[in-house]
Protein backbone atom coordinates (compact mmCIF):
# COMPACT_ATOMS: atom_id res chain seq x y z
CA UNK A 1 0.00 0.00 0.00
CA UNK A 2 1.78 3.12 -0.72
CA UNK A 3 2.05 5.13 2.21
CA UNK A 4 1.84 8.60 0.38
CA UNK A 5 -1.72 8.61 -0.49
CA UNK A 6 -4.04 10.28 0.98
CA UNK A 7 -7.48 7.48 1.05
CA UNK A 8 -10.60 9.18 2.09
CA UNK A 9 -13.80 7.30 1.81
CA UNK A 10 -17.35 10.08 1.88
CA UNK A 11 -20.21 7.90 3.63
CA UNK A 12 -23.86 9.10 3.93
CA UNK A 13 -27.14 6.98 4.35
CA UNK A 14 -27.41 5.23 1.17
CA UNK A 15 -24.05 6.13 -1.28
CA UNK A 16 -26.83 7.11 -3.49
CA UNK A 17 -27.49 11.00 -3.29
CA UNK A 18 -24.69 12.95 -0.80
CA UNK A 19 -22.03 11.29 -0.62
CA UNK A 20 -21.61 10.00 -4.30
CA UNK A 21 -21.67 14.10 -4.95
CA UNK A 22 -18.78 14.37 -2.05
CA UNK A 23 -16.85 12.03 -4.19
CA UNK A 24 -17.55 13.61 -7.44
CA UNK A 25 -16.89 17.05 -6.39
CA UNK A 26 -13.65 16.29 -4.08
CA UNK A 27 -12.06 14.59 -7.52
CA UNK A 28 -12.92 17.35 -8.89
CA UNK A 29 -11.50 19.87 -6.35
CA UNK A 30 -7.96 17.65 -5.99
CA UNK A 31 -7.68 17.49 -9.82
CA UNK A 32 -8.02 21.63 -9.79
CA UNK A 33 -5.44 21.73 -7.63
CA UNK A 34 -3.21 19.26 -9.76
CA UNK A 35 -3.18 16.41 -6.85
CA UNK A 36 -5.15 13.18 -8.08
CA UNK A 37 -2.30 11.22 -7.90
CA UNK A 38 -1.79 11.97 -4.22
CA UNK A 39 -5.40 10.87 -3.47
CA UNK A 40 -7.92 7.55 -3.42
CA UNK A 41 -11.40 8.87 -2.96
CA UNK A 42 -14.27 6.29 -2.64
CA UNK A 43 -17.98 6.61 -0.87
CA UNK A 44 -20.07 4.43 0.58
CA UNK A 45 -23.27 3.53 2.55
CA UNK A 46 -24.72 2.90 5.76
CA UNK A 47 -27.06 0.33 4.35
CA UNK A 48 -27.16 -1.41 1.84
CA UNK A 49 -30.75 -0.57 -0.21
CA UNK A 50 -29.06 0.42 -3.08
CA UNK A 51 -25.87 -1.79 -3.93
CA UNK A 52 -25.25 -1.75 -7.27
CA UNK A 53 -27.32 1.12 -8.43
CA UNK A 54 -25.69 4.38 -9.95
CA UNK A 55 -26.42 7.55 -7.99
CA UNK A 56 -30.01 9.12 -7.36
CA UNK A 57 -30.97 11.34 -10.71
CA UNK A 58 -31.32 14.23 -8.60
CA UNK A 59 -27.17 14.21 -7.58
CA UNK A 60 -26.59 13.48 -11.03
CA UNK A 61 -28.51 16.02 -12.56
CA UNK A 62 -26.66 18.81 -9.81
CA UNK A 63 -23.22 17.92 -10.37
CA UNK A 64 -23.34 18.11 -14.32
CA UNK A 65 -24.83 21.49 -14.11
CA UNK A 66 -21.86 21.87 -11.67
CA UNK A 67 -19.83 19.91 -14.44
CA UNK A 68 -19.26 17.26 -13.02
CA UNK A 69 -19.90 13.48 -14.09
CA UNK A 70 -21.13 10.82 -11.43
CA UNK A 71 -22.44 8.14 -13.98
CA UNK A 72 -19.84 5.89 -13.36
CA UNK A 73 -20.40 5.39 -9.60
CA UNK A 74 -21.59 2.28 -8.24
CA UNK A 75 -23.44 2.36 -5.02
CA UNK A 76 -22.11 -0.11 -2.42
CA UNK A 77 -22.10 -0.59 1.77
CA UNK A 78 -19.47 0.28 4.12
CA UNK A 79 -17.73 -2.78 4.47
CA UNK A 80 -15.53 -4.02 7.83
CA UNK A 81 -12.01 -3.23 5.74
CA UNK A 82 -13.06 0.74 4.79
CA UNK A 83 -11.72 1.24 8.48
CA UNK A 84 -8.02 0.19 7.81
CA UNK A 85 -8.44 1.13 4.35
CA UNK A 86 -8.93 4.50 4.45
CA UNK A 87 -7.32 7.64 6.26
CA UNK A 88 -10.23 9.53 6.85
CA UNK A 89 -14.10 8.43 6.08
CA UNK A 90 -16.11 11.41 6.17
CA UNK A 91 -19.81 11.48 7.67
CA UNK A 92 -22.00 13.28 5.76
CA UNK A 93 -24.49 14.43 9.08
CA UNK A 94 -24.41 13.37 12.71
CA UNK A 95 -26.67 9.63 12.32
CA UNK A 96 -23.79 8.64 9.77
CA UNK A 97 -20.70 9.72 12.00
CA UNK A 98 -22.67 7.80 14.84
CA UNK A 99 -23.34 4.81 13.26
CA UNK A 100 -20.18 4.41 11.26
CA UNK A 101 -18.48 4.99 14.53
CA UNK A 102 -20.61 1.51 15.91
CA UNK A 103 -19.78 -0.49 12.75
CA UNK A 104 -16.16 0.09 13.46
CA UNK A 105 -13.71 -3.05 13.93
CA UNK A 106 -11.91 -3.34 16.88
CA UNK A 107 -8.40 -2.32 16.02
CA UNK A 108 -9.88 0.59 12.73
CA UNK A 109 -6.82 2.87 12.29
CA UNK A 110 -9.63 5.43 9.97
CA UNK A 111 -9.84 8.69 11.04
CA UNK A 112 -13.82 8.80 11.58
CA UNK A 113 -14.86 12.57 10.85
CA UNK A 114 -18.14 14.58 10.22
CA UNK A 115 -17.81 16.35 7.07
CA UNK A 116 -18.92 19.75 8.02
CA UNK A 117 -17.82 20.22 11.60
CA UNK A 118 -14.02 18.56 10.23
CA UNK A 119 -13.52 20.42 7.23
CA UNK A 120 -14.95 23.86 7.79
CA UNK A 121 -15.66 23.89 11.90
CA UNK A 122 -19.32 24.16 11.75
CA UNK A 123 -21.73 22.56 13.51
CA UNK A 124 -23.95 21.17 10.85
CA UNK A 125 -25.06 17.78 9.40
CA UNK A 126 -25.38 18.37 5.02
CA UNK A 127 -29.42 16.92 5.46
CA UNK A 128 -30.72 14.43 3.55
CA UNK A 129 -32.20 15.36 0.07
CA UNK A 130 -33.72 12.28 -0.67
CA UNK A 131 -37.33 12.82 -0.17
CA UNK A 132 -37.65 16.76 -0.47
CA UNK A 133 -37.25 18.66 -3.62
CA UNK A 134 -34.30 19.39 -6.34
CA UNK A 135 -33.09 22.57 -3.74
CA UNK A 136 -32.26 20.25 -1.30
CA UNK A 137 -29.53 18.97 -4.06
CA UNK A 138 -28.53 22.24 -4.36
CA UNK A 139 -27.93 23.04 -1.12
CA UNK A 140 -26.22 20.11 -0.35
CA UNK A 141 -23.95 20.32 -3.80
CA UNK A 142 -22.98 23.71 -2.47
CA UNK A 143 -21.99 22.50 1.26
CA UNK A 144 -19.94 19.86 -0.42
CA UNK A 145 -18.28 22.11 -2.57
CA UNK A 146 -17.13 24.54 0.16
CA UNK A 147 -16.01 21.69 2.71
CA UNK A 148 -14.41 19.86 -0.26
CA UNK A 149 -12.22 22.79 -1.24
CA UNK A 150 -11.70 22.89 3.01
CA UNK A 151 -10.96 19.49 3.20
CA UNK A 152 -8.55 19.30 0.13
CA UNK A 153 -6.72 22.45 1.37
CA UNK A 154 -6.40 20.50 5.02
CA UNK A 155 -4.93 17.66 3.85
CA UNK A 156 -2.26 18.70 1.85
CA UNK A 157 -0.95 20.55 4.58
CA UNK A 158 -0.31 17.53 6.65
CA UNK A 159 -3.54 16.90 8.60
P1 LIG B 1 -28.19 9.48 0.81
O1 LIG B 1 -29.78 9.63 0.66
O2 LIG B 1 -27.94 8.90 2.18
O3 LIG B 1 -27.69 10.87 0.69
O4 LIG B 1 -27.74 8.56 -0.31
C1 LIG B 1 -30.67 8.55 0.87
C2 LIG B 1 -30.93 7.69 -0.15
C3 LIG B 1 -31.84 6.66 0.03
C4 LIG B 1 -32.47 6.50 1.24
C5 LIG B 1 -32.18 7.36 2.27
C6 LIG B 1 -31.27 8.38 2.08
N1 LIG B 1 -33.41 5.47 1.41
O5 LIG B 1 -34.03 5.41 2.47
O6 LIG B 1 -33.58 4.64 0.50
Amino acid sequence: MRTDLKRVAFVCLGNICRSPLAEGVFRDVVAARGQSAQFDIDSAGIGAWHTGNPPDPRSIAVAARHGIDLSAQCARQVAPGDFKRFDYIVAMDADNLRNLKAMAPVGSTADIVQFLPFALGVSRDIEDPYYGGVDGFETAYQLIRSASEALAGKLSSGA
